[in-house]
């Protein structure tokens, strides 16, 4: 590991930041006291809600932590093409009794006043997920002590991210869960995401600095595996998306690895910007013809996630999950980073004996 990250844990192991609930600071927490790194998710949350998050953590450990933030999307979404996506779930309005949301009401998500809290009160790490902030926040950021990492998905992403002065990248696979962190979304690239074990060789290549490679990662076996490409950790979501001390929805956890959801696909279908899940009937329904418009679109169909799950109906929810969601095991958080941790020394035993061969 390089010397950035291993002043930040002990196990070349960051538990990914996830908005929506899952990684709250009792799953931060458990991390970052087992030696991996645990992250905060800012995203969709009140700049006061980040900040209470912040406190609670702090009360949890003494061991570093990370707070990740949405970047502003441009204003280039269609408004017609929100109202078209907005009657085509008329449907949807209308069995789960819900009325759509305010497509204008987080576009920003609070980025200055979040920014201005973590320069104010700085904590150990903070990351950035679709696009790359400017040199004068990467720099501010350096004053306060902060180690910024900054989501990358292409070599030429990652190159940006340099230029304006990250200290780490995150490097995201095609088979991540959740959100694409692409710069930007646009049609014309769909189908082209890059593979982890590809995109860490071409990062690689291309910068310098140290990466946090992710995207379909639930073994120590897979972890090995990214460090020999060139990595310098890993971070995994879906892994720990499941462990008792995650916050995410029951249902959520129980269709990782219920047999009805065999597959995951990128859809805009939830949020408008591709992101991967279980393939759910919303998504097949809707993810055909969602626009590009993010964040309008989230906002939109949160009510409609909401009341899908109350009213217990899996096929209504977001089920961000990565490809290997099959593999997740329901261990409690500090157990997982020990067992994952013996997979990496055993896996890098197993390729150093052969290698004496
Ligand atoms: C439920 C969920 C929510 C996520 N939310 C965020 C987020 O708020 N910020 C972010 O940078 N990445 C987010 N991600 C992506 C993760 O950082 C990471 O790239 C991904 O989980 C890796 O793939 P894996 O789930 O197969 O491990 C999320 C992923 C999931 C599964």
């Amino acid at each position: 590991m390089s010397s950035v990250l291993t002043d930040l844990c002990r196990y070349p192991i960051v538990q990914a930041p996830m908005a929506g609930g899952a990684s709250c600071p009792q799953l931060a927490a458990a991390v970052s006291e087992a030696g991996g790194l645990g992250f905060l998710a800012a995203g969709y949350k009140t700049v006061d809600g980040m900040y209470q998050e912040v406190k609670q953590i702090r009360g949890l450990t003494s061991r570093p932590f990370g707070v990740n933030l949405f970047m502003p999307q441009p204003r280039t979404a269609d408004s017609a093409a929100i109202e078209v996506y907005r009657q085509q779930l008329a449907g949807e309005v209308s069995w789960y009794e819900t009325p759509l949301g305010d497509p204008d009401s987080g576009r920003d998500d609070g980025y200055e006043a979040k920014l201005a809290i973590l320069r104010d009160d700085p904590v150990p790490v903070v990351s950035f997920t679709f696009g790359c902030p400017s040199r004068a926040v990467l720099e501010s950021f350096a004053k306060a002590g902060t180690v910024t990492v900054v989501t990358v998905t292409t070599p030429e992403e990652a190159q940006i991210a340099q230029s304006a002065g990250a200290d780490v990248l995150c490097v995201q696979g095609v088979e991540a869960g959740g959100h694409q962190g692409t710069y930007r979304d646009d049609f014309a690239t769909d189908q082209s995401g890059i593979g982890l074990l590809t995109l860490i060789a071409l990062v690689r290549e291309t910068v310098e600095l140290p990466l946090v490679a992710t995207g379909g990662l639930m073994r120590g076996s897979q972890i090995a595996a990214a460090l020999a490409a060139g990595a310098d950790a890993t971070q995994l979501g879906t892994a720990f998306l499941v462990c008792p001390e995650s916050g995410a929805h029951p249902l959520h956890k129980r269709a990782m690895t219920n047999p009805l959801f065999v597959r995951t696909e990128l859809t805009r279908a939830f949020t408008g910007r591709p992101a991967r899940g279980l393939v759910n009937r919303f998504m097949r329904e809707h993810g055909p013809y969602a626009p590009a418009a993010y964040p309008q679109v989230h906002y939109l169909t949160t009510g409609l996630r909401k009341a899908a799950a109350k009213t217990g109906d899996a096929q209504g929810m977001a089920l961000w999950a990565g490809q290997g969601h099959r593999l997740a095991r329901e261990l409690p958080a500090a157990q997982l980073v020990e067992v994952l941790a013996d997979e990496l020394d055993a896996a890098s035993v197993n390729y150093a004996q052969e290698e004496s061969r």
